[in-house]
């Protein structure tokens, strides 16, 4: 087992990658705190299943798009499960809208949660470190969309490209305090966020053409890239971005 005495929190990890990650993490030894926005009994069946597993587990409430609230969420994490080692910001949303339509409520949720809940709870993580004086590690799920642009999708693509620079700064001055910063670029993944999508043929058919291994991703795909770079086997990564698409980014062909 991989993170074998480690304690993880994992923003938004009520469902899709989020849940995912946090019962691979489970599976891999850690103690998980499960954080959830809106959806208490998905969160207490999240934590049911890590239970099961035989690792310890609590569902915290947090809205992270609520950036003053970062401390208090930490804090009440290792007030329930102890010090803190890993940290997975997965909690995201996007919103469509062509860009000369885009209300400044909508910019402001996607960026909130995408990256200034990022960068504070990090920031309140890092803290907590510092105090104990211990290392740790942060993954940032972003996106292909830190790279590839989307249309009508531009405060998501923006956030996330941001978070891309976030995980190189933070990665750097971190560093010193034997603290790595990572990010996961999923790819197409069949979560709740993509509900619209899994639901239109034509859309996933035209989507599926474009993916070399000609499938999307499952969370489960996602959780383990994130149990690598949760554990000492990515030792040595740091700054870094680990695309899982299935191809999609750098898929290119002559006809
Ligand atoms: N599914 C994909 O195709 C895909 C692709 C690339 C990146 N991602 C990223 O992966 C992450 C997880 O997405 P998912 O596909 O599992 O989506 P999802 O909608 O299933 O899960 C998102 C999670 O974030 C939580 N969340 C939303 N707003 C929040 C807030 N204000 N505070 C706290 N939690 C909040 C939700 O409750 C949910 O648990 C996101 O950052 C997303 O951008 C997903």
């Amino acid at each position: 087992m991989k993170l074998s005495g480690k304690t993880a929190l994992i923003t938004g990890s009520s469902e899709g990658i989020g849940e995912a990650v946090a019962v691979r993490f489970a599976e891999e030894g850690a103690d998980v705190v499960v954080t959830y926005r809106s959806h208490p009994q998905e969160a207490a069946r999240v934590v049911d299943t890590i239970k099961a597993r035989g690792r310890r587990s609590v569902a915290v409430e947090a809205d992270v798009g609520r950036a003053g609230l970062a401390d208090g969420l930490i804090e009440r994490a290792v007030r329930e499960l102890g010090p803190l080692d890993i940290l997975v910001n997965n909690a995201g949303i996007e919103k469509r809208a062509p860009f000369v339509e885009v209300a400044e409520s909508d910019y402001d949720a996607v960026l909130d949660v995408n990256l200034k809940g990022a960068f504070f709870v990090t920031q309140a993580f890092v803290r907590h470190l510092m105090e104990t004086k211990r290392p740790g590690k942060v993954i940032n799920m972003s996106s292909v969309h830190e790279e590839l642009p989307f249309p009508h999708f531009a405060p998501y693509c923006l956030s996330k490209g941001a978070l891309k620079m976030m995980t190189r700064t933070l990665a750097i001055e971190l560093a010193p305090l034997g603290i790595q910063v990572n990010g996961i670029a999923p790819g197409a993944i069949a979560t709740p966020i993509n509900t619209k999508l899994l639901q239109d043929h034509e859309k996933l058919d035209a989507l599926l053409s474009q993916i070399p291994l000609h499938r999307l991703g499952q969370p489960s795909d996602i959780a383990g890239v994130a149990a690598f770079l949760a554990s000492a086997d990515a030792d040595y990564l740091t700054g870094t971005t680990i695309f899982a698409d299935g191809g999609l980014l750098w898929n290119y062909s002559e006809q």
